[in-house]
């Protein structure tokens, strides 16, 4: 499974790439903006500079609703680095672009998906990857796990290559559980990904074998 961190924070992104275990990027306007990165100009060049930090995958989020500006906007990002994953909400004019840009040879993340359905209209339209946001489907008592297991089943019945991208991840256990269920990759934010690290039975366990080795080195 690919771990993607879910933020526009350089240094978080460059701690999750130091750990060794990052796979890409996801972002979008609202990370974006609580960096405080205005401006088209801004944007793009933040975008550049995340591509310096990762070796693949940077997904970059349109702000175009229309058919005709989401495939220049889409085109303009991946220009910018053969990294860049153009980001499209799950949007009649989305659905059309995306057919385009992975037409193109251009990779595509359908973002906003909330339902199996909208997940199977993506795979059709070519997109690389889709978004089901688990954590805001949680957030108003629906099961986003259950979202995750319903699309890994649809695209295994028809051998769509596009793969799930578990966003809007809330939680270490979240992290887990689209693993159980053979989501291809999760995005989070880098607190649940430390938070896979935690277990007392280490920390107490790792004590005593620090005690004991000073004992023995002690005799
Ligand atoms: O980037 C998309 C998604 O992961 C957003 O998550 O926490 O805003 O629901 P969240």
């Amino acid at each position: 499974m690919k771990f993607f961190i879910d933020t526009a924070n350089l240094d978080q992104i460059r701690e999750a790439q130091d750990l060794g275990v990052l796979d890409g990027v996801t972002t979008n306007p609202s990370l974006m903006a609580k960096e405080g990165i205005t401006g088209t100009e801004n944007v793009l060049n933040h975008y550049k500079a995340i591509c310096e930090i990762v070796e693949d995958n940077v997904s970059a989020e349109v702000i175009s609703t229309t058919y005709e500006e989401i495939i220049k906007e889409g085109e303009e990002l991946a220009a910018l680095n053969p990294k860049i994953v153009v980001k499209v909400p799950m949007i009649k004019d989305g659905v059309k672009a995306i057919k385009y840009l992975s037409g193109k040879g251009i990779r595509t993340n359908c973002t906003l998906i909330f339902s199996p359905g909208q997940a199977l209209l993506a795979a059709k339209a070519g997109a690389s990857y889709v978004s089901p946001f688990l954590g805001r489907l949680d957030d108003i008592s629906h099961d986003g796990l259950q979202l995750i297991e319903d699309i890994r089943t649809i695209f295994d019945n028809f051998g769509y290559e596009t793969q799930i991208l578990a966003a809007s991840i809330r939680s270490p256990l979240h992290i887990v559980n689209c693993a159980k269920l053979g989501a291809d990759v999760i995005t989070s934010p880098l607190a649940p990904i430390l938070g896979l690290l935690k277990h007392p039975l280490t920390d107490t366990g790792l004590a005593q074998f620090l005690a004991d080795h000073e004992k023995a080195a002690k005799k």
